[in-house]
């Protein structure tokens, strides 16, 4: 069957080097760790982080951020061995093609564009929402017309804004992004530090007590309805707010805070010793970003009570509430720095997903074509800042924000399966790095992953199962016909090792 064709390692690896798709290989580990850091400090920290304290968990939110870390360093580790084995871009989906075989690697791909173009469209509304916050500050209004989306105004131009100027930054190289990664990352982890210092001398315990609030259910009328969790439908498990299921709840909404370290190994072609350095960028970003938001969350509630937290800036909101009124204009810049880096290695990651697809013909291979000067994938880059520029400007993305978090967790888990597979078939292949514990620690990825995942509410499972059945009408109409393995012999997964290890050096 040629859905279940693979591409051998050794192809893979051919690839990045065909002169018309060679990337510059510009990015040491700590470039790559603040990429990981630059995406994955964001929205999440700077706005969900009280939403998810004062209507799921309470002070207890810092143990959802536990929870939801440990399910992102299990699947870092099998993410650092997978981008050690196999370091060509287009992260996830690359590592299917090598594994699942083609069909689930376009699944993959296309349930990619979920996490970063979707997610890049958000951010870029968030910024918008930020960025006119500061303008106020400055006196400035902007007209409702040119700041929200249809049926309220025309456009949100502040958010199309961001998008295309980042894409231009993209396709002028990767060492200015990274660059600019840099210095707009250091001013947020500024913030963030200051945010925990400061705040640090104006807890109160009272307002920890109790830490873990008592379950309260959730008032939807008591039946089934579109924001019931999918767990409770299939397993009759009642989901409460505050409680232990809170946590749980709780840790499937702030999982958006550490999505981004997964984007890390898309950056692989243009990393300069890639099996040394992505295992070190994804395990350092992740560990840095999981110590600061523990810290950042316990603050936030030892600050305030956490009921008064539900806002679209919570930590401006316990800066006023002691106070110091002027801190919160401080973390609005903060915000602003923020997620101009989640919206930049967002759709860096994108474009290289693409890339990659459009480069085994999955997508049109016109796309693939690297820029003579600049060493970057310009074509698809400049495509989708034009179409992430679009969303973000005329459609209310932000609310099905929740795709995000289940098109992430779907990658996580295949990406975890797809590690095992690849120990059975190709256990010669040299690994820098060694997730610990096979089977056992990916197995547990794919069950925390999974359980997160049915956590969401069912509007978001039909949302994704209607983008999963699109992605699946496209393959068949053009993918599966035009894939670069299609004139080849099929390679089932059964005898990939075979064949793969005769050709594969
Ligand atoms: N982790 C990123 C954020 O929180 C996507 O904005």
């Amino acid at each position: 069957m040629s859905l279940w064709r693979t591409k051998s390692i050794a192809q893979c690896l051919r690839d990045t080097e065909a002169p018309e798709h060679a990337l510059r290989k510009e990015l040491g580990p700590l470039d790559l760790t603040v990429f990981g850091i630059g995406v994955v400090v964001g929205t999440g920290i700077f706005v969900l982080t009280g939403v998810a304290a004062a209507t799921k968990a309470g002070p207890a939110i810092a143990i959802s951020f536990v929870v939801s870390g440990i399910a992102c360093a299990l699947a870092a580790l099998c993410y650092a061995e997978f981008a050690s084995a196999v370091p060509v871009a287009g992260s996830a989906y690359t590592f299917a093609y090598a594994t699942l075989g083609e069909f689930l690697a376009w699944i993959i791909g296309w349930d990619l564009i979920l996490e970063l173009s979707v997610g890049a469209a958000a951010v870029s509304i968030g910024w918008s929402q930020y960025i006119q916050e500061i303008l106020k500050a400055l006196g400035i209004t902007l007209p409702a017309a040119l700041t929200n989306a249809p049926p309220v105004g025309i456009l949100n131009l502040p958010a199309a804004l961001i998008a295309l100027f980042l894409t231009l930054v993209l396709t002028r190289g990767i060492r200015i992004s990274s660059s600019l990664n840099v210095i707009v990352t250091t001013i947020k982890l500024a913030v963030v530090v200051f945010f925990i210092v400061v705040g640090a001398f104006f807890i109160k315990s009272i307002n920890w007590s109790p830490f873990i609030p008592p379950a309260q259910p959730i008032t939807s009328g008591g039946g089934t309805s579109l924001e019931t969790p999918l767990v409770q439908l299939l397993f009759g498990l009642k989901q409460s707010s505050f409680g232990l299921t809170g946590i749980v709840s709780g840790a499937a909404t702030v999982f958006f805070a550490y999505i981004g370290f997964d984007v890390v190994a898309t950056a692989a072609e243009e990393t300069r010793h890639p099996q040394r350095d992505l295992p070190i960028g994804i395990i350092c970003s992740l560990t840095v970003c999981t110590i600061l938001y523990i810290l950042v969350s316990l603050v936030m509630t030892g600050i305030v009570p956490y009921p008064s937290l539900n806002t679209a800036a919570p930590m401006a909101t316990a800066f006023v509430a002691i106070g110091l009124s002027w801190a919160a204009g401080l973390v609005s810049v903060g915000a602003v720095c923020g997620l101009t880096a989640v919206i930049l290695v967002l759709l860096l990651g994108q474009s290289r997903v693409f890339f990659a697809m459009s480069r085994d013909h999955l997508l049109p291979s016109w796309f693939s074509r690297v820029h003579p000067r600049f060493g970057t994938p310009y074509r698809i880059t400049l495509c989708i800042g034009i179409v992430v520029a679009i969303v973000a400007a005329v459609t209310p993305i932000n609310a099905v924000a929740e795709l995000v978090n289940i098109g992430t967790l779907l990658a996580f888990v295949l990406v975890s399966a797809a590690v095992v597979i690849l120990r059975r078939t190709r256990p010669d292949l040299p690994r820098a790095f060694r997730t610990p514990l096979v089977p056992f620690v990916p197995i547990l990825a794919i069950i925390v992953c999974g359980y997160l995942m049915i956590s969401l509410p069912l509007i978001t499972w039909l949302r994704f199962v209607i983008w999963l059945i699109l992605g699946i009408v496209i393959y068949a109409l053009y993918g599966m016909r035009h894939s670069r393995l299609a004139g080849e012999l099929p390679k089932p997964i059964s005898t990939a090792t075979a064949v793969g290890d005769s050709i594969d050096t």
